[in-house]
């Protein structure tokens, strides 16, 4: 008897963990069924990919929503709307909320307002901090806690853990791996006056320098080897760092961004002033060839967007009066797969980059690989059209990207989102964000279960209610 699937993906290059291959792909209830000819197979849909590539659907596990508060930047919806609209199926939001993400009662929070308005699949990140050191070990365990986070110098917010002592104890606290913003407080402080005396954003890569950010990787990774415990670092930016990171590639893992391959200094500051202003800053072109380098040499493991959505407005304000961050969840694949076609990366390292790498460094149940018993979650390309990325384009709140008139050559053709096809041909194909799940992580399973709806459902932990 011929075989049945809810959904047939015919005729496409598949990116396989292997590899690129031609077969088709049969889904059941969301998850991956069969791979493989299915020339007789049926299904209740049948997309013919003919000239596409299928990905899988891209995680970005570095986006700042808001939500909570100041959701006039984003909210849940807005931000994983623009995720699906890129072919991100699945995001991990930054605790430097307003309330800052650091108890229990707060994550619970945002995993409540997520709940039937989010566009993807999430996680959210706790903050670790001086305050709750003492209580990581339960929070990192909450169901859909993507992890911990920890900002070494300040950035957007008040979250910080500058010092060493607060750092080991927040490693001393839980086991899964920690995630890092580096770059040195004390440095930060000292230097801040070359941004104060300049106004001007050119001087952003000079007073946060590589040298800020190489100082605190090293302090994290000796207090990493201190309490045996691994460390993700985000946003890598520099040369410096790089050449560091590769000698603990034991303990360390490695994000870095499309931004900071993409822009340099000191053109994206004379093109886009405050826009391209963020944290850890885009550095001169030298830095950008040896995280290219990085790339190749497999040093990083992981992309982020690091999409954090401040409003024009906002951005108007007087350097260093202007918040540092600029969108890119929307963006990330087809900037990416027009250095694909550039010749910078080949297709499968940038699957390793979006979704392998990620799935591996995060832990992810069921995710970040097109294999048999997998969620159906993919990101459906095509290598070959050629778009213009505009603010028009741009679904965030914000409304606008730092890749406003760049034409590419690569494009999202469709988003599948647990075999549901959320976008198609820049329509976004559902009418409301229903559809988005809580992750679940291969180091906290115990406390989650998913029921037949797919809701994360968990036991009352004493310590956390
Ligand atoms: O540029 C940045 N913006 N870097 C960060 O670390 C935080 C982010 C934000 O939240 O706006
Ligand atoms: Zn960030």
């Amino acid at each position: 008897m011929a075989q049945n699937f809810d959904l047939i993906l015919r005729n496409g290059t598949v990116c396989l963990p292997h590899g690129e291959a031609q077969v088709s792909i049969g889904v059941t209830d969301g998850r991956i069924a069969a791979i493989g000819g299915l020339t007789t197979a049926t299904a209740t849909q049948d997309i013919d990919c003919t000239n596409l590539h299928i990905l899988p659907g891209v995680i970005d596990s570095h986006v700042h929503f808001r939500e909570p508060g100041l959701t006039h930047k984003e909210d849940i919806a807005t931000g994983t709307l623009a995720a699906i609209a890129g072919g991100v199926t699945t995001i991990f939001e930054m605790p430097n909320t307003e309330p800052l993400t650091i108890t229990a009662e707060t994550h619970r929070d945002k995993m409540a307002r997520a709940d039937g308005r989010a566009f993807c699949d999430y996680g959210f990140y706790i903050g670790g901090c001086d305050g709750n050191a003492h209580d990581l070990a339960e929070l990192e365990r909450l169901p859909g806690c993507s992890g911990v986070k920890v900002f070494m110098g300040s950035s957007t917010g008040a979250l910080l853990a500058a010092e060493d002592d607060v750092i080991l104890r927040i490693l001393q606290s839980g086991t899964r791996r920690l995630c890092l913003h580096a770059e040195d407080e004390a440095r930060l402080i000292e230097r801040k006056h070359i941004a104060a005396d300049s106004a001007d954003v050119k001087t952003h890569p000079e007073w946060r320098d590589a040298e800020c950010a190489l100082r605190a990787v090293k302090r994290a990774v000796a207090l990493g080897r201190k309490s045996g415990r691994r460390l993700h670092f985000l946003h890598t930016t520099s040369a410096d760092e790089m050449a560091y990171l590769q000698a603990h590639k034991d303990i360390a893992s490695v994000e870095t961004t499309p931004q900071h391959l993409t822009l340099f200094a000191p053109d994206c500051y004379e093109r886009l002033g405050t826009r391209a202003q963020m944290n850890p800053p885009i550095r001169s072109r030298e830095h950008r060839d040896a995280l290219w380098a990085a790339i190749h040499d497999g040093t990083v493991d992981t992309l982020g967007s690091d999409h954090a959505p401040h409003t024009l407005d906002e951005k108007s304000k007087t350097y260093p009066s202007s918040p540092s961050g600029m969108p890119g969840v929307q963006t990330m694949l087809p900037v990416m797969l027009d250095h694909v076609n550039a010749g910078r990366l080949s297709l499968m390292r940038l699957v390793d980059l979006l979704a392998h790498g990620p799935q591996r460094v995060y832990g992810i149940c069921g995710k970040g690989r097109i294999a048999a018993g997998y969620d159906a979650d993919f990101a459906i390309v095509d290598l070959k059209a050629q778009r213009k990325i505009t603010d028009r384009w741009i679904k965030s709140k914000c409304g606008w990207t730092p890749y406003d008139g760049m034409q590419v050559t690569g494009w999202c053709t469709g988003t599948i989102l647990r075999g549901q096809v959320v976008m198609w041909e820049d329509e976004i194909t559902v009418k409301t964000g229903a559809a988005g799940r809580p992750v679940r992580f291969t180091e906290t399973l115990i406390e989650s279960t998913i029921t037949e709806t797919g809701h994360v459902t968990a036991p009352v932990h004493t310590c956390c209610t």
